[in-house]
């Protein structure tokens, strides 16, 4: 496992943007586009082996050096704060943590606020230095319906086009940061990889500004 670069990618739409980066800066491996089920890939000539995991689970991966690098959302890094090294933004699957409510909606400052979301950590950081009172409810998923049947008063979650909200009669009331695709390392990979790990960081950094 030692000789080659391990890297995580993210399963899903923006894995394959992420792998397409990959391969034009030269770490190609052809054998991941064939259509089949296979979770693992790897380019010997490259010196490079993917391997397709959950996004939110990237970082685990590179935490505990299954893989070497890998590409994980900020969003995933800010809520888990993994031990690992942000080598580079590579300014794919851009979009903003928000906080959003049902049209019209009022916050009354004498009430605890009901906060439904996947990133229980970003809600309370965020929170915390506005000094609002908040509860905060967890859910994994399809977080939009919490307001609208009454769970929470507000949700935080990510929005990319607006139109999970539109859709749901919800709107924006406040951004609390931008999110986007970086590139991690494990720590002590980048100690004993450094040479290619590096390689690796410059000549994606090279085509992010090509595409920008
Ligand atoms: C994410 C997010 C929103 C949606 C935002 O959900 O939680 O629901 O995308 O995208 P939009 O602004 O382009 O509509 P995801 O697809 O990850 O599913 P989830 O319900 O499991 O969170």
């Amino acid at each position: 496992m030692n000789d080659m670069l391990n890297i995580a990618l993210p399963k899903g739409r923006l894995g394959e943007k992420v792998y397409a980066l990959f391969e034009a800066a030269g770490f190609e491996c052809p054998s991941i586009k064939e259509n089949n089920r296979k979770l693992i890939f790897e380019n010997p000539d490259a010196g490079v082996r993917y391997f397709w995991v959950k996004p939110s689970d990237v970082s685990i991966y590179v935490e505990r050096g299954a893989a070497d690098i890998g590409v994980a959302g900020k969003d995933i890094l800010l809520e888990y704060a993994p031990d690992v090294y942000e080598l580079l933004d590579l300014g794919l699957g851009k979009c903003r943590m928000a906080v959003a409510a049902p049209k019209g909606f009022c916050d009354d400052v004498n009430r605890t606020l009901r906060v439904a979301t996947k990133f229980s950590r970003i809600a309370r950081e965020h929170y915390a230095h506005a000094g609002r009172d908040i509860d905060i409810i967890h859910l994994n998923g399809s977080i939009e319906i919490a307001p609208i049947l009454g769970l929470s008063d507000v949700i935080v979650d990510i929005v990319e086009t607006g139109t999970t909200l539109r859709e749901n009669d919800l709107e924006v009331i406040e951004t609390i940061l931008p999110i986007s695709a970086r590139l991690i390392s494990n720590k002590s990979s980048f100690k004993f990889k450094t040479e290619m790990i590096e390689k690796v960081s410059r000549r994606l950094a090279a085509q992010t500004e090509v595409s920008e």
